[in-house]
């Protein structure tokens, strides 16, 4: 066991706090890593405002990149001194979907079977929550040996560790959900982090025209450095028609684009994304909708009449071992531009106020950095 500092929410709502936790030594199938990079998601406040279940107190962070320090007594998939990327599908071998060959919709992946501690206050001992299995923004994170990927260990960890969350949803919503490749084209409705990914991933697959779609004009331009080859502010103007009117003029007659990713999360904007698709098109909802949200009034017979696939795409139906060391080795050779996602390199002090800005729209990620 160790002591090691890390940002903790405590409980509902209150500001998160650096606190000292206890670090367990790798059991059977464990690995302790060090973190040296891991960026602020959404999803993490989410976990601090109680969004995602009651469950404190949450060991926050989860888009890390480390070193692995230890692991447990039968672990051989990983060493002390790999570079991994830190992921939450370790897949399980034995459940229906992986015995069927599905190994990326696993129905039981795991976590570490242990449990990190608060290691100071009234409450110290108290088990503690980590996010998505994880929990990063500390010095050291205990996890199932199957949650770390090896990876080039040359690549920068504030840009790779991206991969373990929000950037590889977006990509694989275009390429492992939404089947993008040339000779397709892709439009994206909303681009924050997962979006414009998922425009990176569209343009990494050959996919054309790529439209990135937005109502904040600086979103815009950082999907276009990722590779959109027309942009839309749908503030503006009407998306749908915006959509159809570029993709018609690549593919005459087109009636919208062959495959719509959906990054914002909310009925309105998946009702559009429904409607801005070509026939027997593709809708790829990959923006996490709120409980209490409920799909759109529309005629069932639009449904059925135009064909094709609605989906959703968890994690963007990746699978770690296959496509963190494929993404990272891209982004070494220059074809994936992983450091435009990090606006800015914090401190673990950092977390509330990058929290704020994440808020106000104004990063992609913020990555704290130990
Ligand atoms: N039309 C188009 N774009 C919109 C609209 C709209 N009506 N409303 C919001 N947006 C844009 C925002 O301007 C922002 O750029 O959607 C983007 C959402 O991005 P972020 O808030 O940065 O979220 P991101 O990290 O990209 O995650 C997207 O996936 O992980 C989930 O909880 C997350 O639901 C969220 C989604
Ligand atoms: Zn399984
Ligand atoms: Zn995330």
């Amino acid at each position: 066991m160790q002591q090691v500092k890390a940002v903790v929410a405590r409980t509902k709502g209150a500001p998160v706090e650096v606190t000292t936790i206890n670090v367990p030594d790798p059991g059977p199938g464990e690995a302790v890593v060090a973190i040296q990079a891991c960026g602020v998601c959404h999803t993490d406040l989410h976990y601090r405002e109680g969004g995602i279940n009651d469950e404190f107190p949450f060991l926050l962070g989860h888009e890390a990149a480390g070193i692995v320090e230890a692991v447990g007594p039968d672990v051989t998939g990983v060493a002390p001194g790999d570079f991994v990327v830190l992921n939450w599908r370790a897949v399980c071998g034995e459940c229906r979907a992986c015995k069927r060959g599905d190994v990326h919709l696993c129905f039981n992946t795991h976590n570490a079977t242990q449990k990190m501690t608060l290691a100071e206050g009234d409450d110290a001992g108290t088990e503690l929550s980590p996010a998505l299995g994880i929990g990063a923004f500390a010095e050291k994170t205990l996890v199932a040996a199957g949650q770390c990927t090896k990876v080039d260990p040359s690549a920068r960890p504030a840009a790779v560790g991206l991969l373990g969350c929000g950037v590889m949803a977006g990509i694989g919503a275009a390429i492992n959900t939404g089947g993008a490749t040339r000779g397709r084209s892709v439009a994206v409705i909303g681009c924050g982090g997962v979006g414009v990914a998922a425009v990176a991933g569209a343009a990494l697959s050959g996919a054309s025209p790529i439209i990135a779609v937005d109502i904040d004009p600086k979103k815009l331009e950082a999907a276009k450095k990722l590779g959109a080859t027309h942009t839309v502010d749908s503030s503006q103007v009407d998306p749908v028609e915006a959509i159809r009117d570029i993709v018609s003029q690549t593919y005459e007659g087109a009636e919208g684009a062959d495959i719509v990713v959906e990054a914002v999360g909310r009925p309105e904007t998946w009702k559009r994304a429904f409607y801005a698709r070509d026939l027997a098109g593709t809708v790829v909802l990959v923006g996490v909708p709120t409980p209490d949200m409920t799909s759109p009034e529309m005629p069932m017979i639009d449904f059925f009449s135009r064909g094709g696939a609605l989906k959703s795409s968890w994690y963007g139906d990746c699978l770690p071992s296959r496509d963190f060391p494929m993404l990272v080795d891209l982004y070494q050779q220059g074809r994936l531009d992983l450091d435009a996602f990090v606006t800015e390199e914090i401190g673990i002090g950092d977390v509330e106020a990058a929290f704020e800005r994440m808020h106000h729209g104004d990063v992609l990620r913020s990555v704290v950095v130990l």
